[in-house]
């Protein structure tokens, strides 16, 4: 309960708004898509303010999972633990319940779980990104295939990725919408 806690505050610490303020640029929940996102920074901002964004999102999780694994806890355990980092950042109460799309939290927490798995969704979300241009796309597609990849590569962990991907798939609602009317915005 208090790793899951303490998961759940670090998940809410959204790392977009932290950047965008050190950098002085203006809040990504103003412009673009409106996501407090990697994907929107960089979309406004350029790849570095992206990159920064992205590695605070994928890092913020990790104290609380390493602890949860160094205590042997069961996957169960440590999917609850993780589930609390996506949640922290799709619901932080400090923002009014109004976070992200949990997209590089999701990541972060897979590469401590299974890295495998997490490393295949990486891979396929840069080639997606790179050919449709479209991050929601890639996204969806990664998020969908990520339990697939577990079956294969990490069972014990089947469950907690289908959580994981149900969460994605739920934050993405808006932008399937959008993709439905053709207009989502691209990168
Ligand atoms: O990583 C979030 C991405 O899937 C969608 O972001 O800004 O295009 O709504 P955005």
């Amino acid at each position: 309960m208090t790793l899951a806690l303490l998961g759940y505050a670090s998940g809410s610490c959204l790392g977009a708004l932290w950047v965008c303020r050190v950098a002085g640029v203006g809040d990504p929940r103003l412009e673009g898509s409106g996501n407090p996102g990697f994907s929107n920074v960089l979309r406004l901002h350029g790849r570095r303010l992206a990159a920064v964004t992205l590695l605070f999102d994928a890092l913020k999780g990790m104290p609380a999972l390493w602890l949860t694994m160094g205590l042997g806890l069961a996957p169960w355990a440590q999917g609850v633990v993780g589930l609390a980092v996506l949640l922290g950042h799709s619901y932080p109460p400090w923002h009014r319940f109004r976070g992200g799309k949990a997209v590089a939290s999701a990541f972060g927490v897979l590469l401590v779980l299974t890295p495998w798995v997490a490393l295949c969704c990486a891979a396929l979300w840069v080639l997606l990104a790179w050919r449709v241009r479209t991050a929601a796309v890639a996204s969806l597609v990664s998020a969908g295939i990520a339990p697939l990849a577990s079956l294969w590569l990490a069972p014990d962990y089947v469950l907690v990725v289908v959580t994981f991907t149900a969460l994605v798939l739920v934050r993405h609602l808006l932008n399937i919408h959008r993709l439905r009317h053709g207009d989502e915005p691209g990168l």
